[in-house]
């Protein structure tokens, strides 16, 4: 499912990111543009964030 629309950005895209290294929402933001335009998404993609990273 798209987290975010301005920059296509997935919820499996967030994943992969964590499992890739990133370890918070800001290196998950640096690294795909999640939530950088109209930020909308930044509540759900820190969700994401943080669901994932209680997994791992
Ligand atoms: Fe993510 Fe707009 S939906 S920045």
């Amino acid at each position: 499912m798209y987290v975010c629309l301005c920059e296509g950005v997935t919820d499996g895209q967030i994943r992969e990111a964590i499992y890739e290294g990133c370890c918070s929402y800001r290196e998950v933001r640096t690294s795909l543009g999640v939530g950088t335009q109209c930020g909308k998404c930044a509540c759900l993609a820190k969700q994401v964030v943080r669901e994932t990273l209680s997994e791992v």
